[in-house]
């Protein structure tokens, strides 16, 4: 179903900055009080210093204050549809395991908790003990 958050996402992956992979990705984060943070991957000529989408958009998000997540979206041209990488996993279990991550490619959708995409992560909880 293309709904805002879809859109969102598709928008920002036409600003992706990608002329070494050629490889175009958007991503939408809605918090749970409804607002949108968009990122796009933004590659550089140090290969190793390129921003994922997801992470872009939660950068953006943590900038403007917000905490929690509800959903994000990911967009690319794969087929199947791709998953987020395990750094981008990684980066937002931080902020909960529960919120929804679906990624959209041209044929369709994949929906999961971030829980299932990332089981038994590392996490802040360890630090403590
Ligand atoms: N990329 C993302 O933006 N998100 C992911 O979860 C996986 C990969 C980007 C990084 C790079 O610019 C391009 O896709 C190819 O790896």
């Amino acid at each position: 179903m293309e709904d805002d958050l879809i859109r969102t996402a598709r928008a920002a992956r036409a600003n992706a900055y990608a002329p070494y992979s050629g490889y175009t990705v958007g991503a939408a984060l809605e918090t749970v009080d409804g607002r949108v943070f968009a990122g796009a991957n933004v590659e550089n000529a140090s290969l190793g210093l390129t921003n994922c989408a997801e992470r872009v958009a939660l950068g953006a998000a943590i900038t403007a204050g917000a905490r929690g997540f509800k959903r994000i979206v990911v967009v690319t041209h794969s087929s199947p549809p791709a998953a987020p990488c395990g750094a981008c996993r990684q980066a937002l279990a931080e902020f909960g395991h529960d919120m929804v991550v679906e990624a959209v490619g041209p044929d369709g959708s994949c929906c999961w908790r971030l829980g299932q995409l990332l089981p038994d992560a590392f996490g802040g909880e360890y630090l403590e003990s």
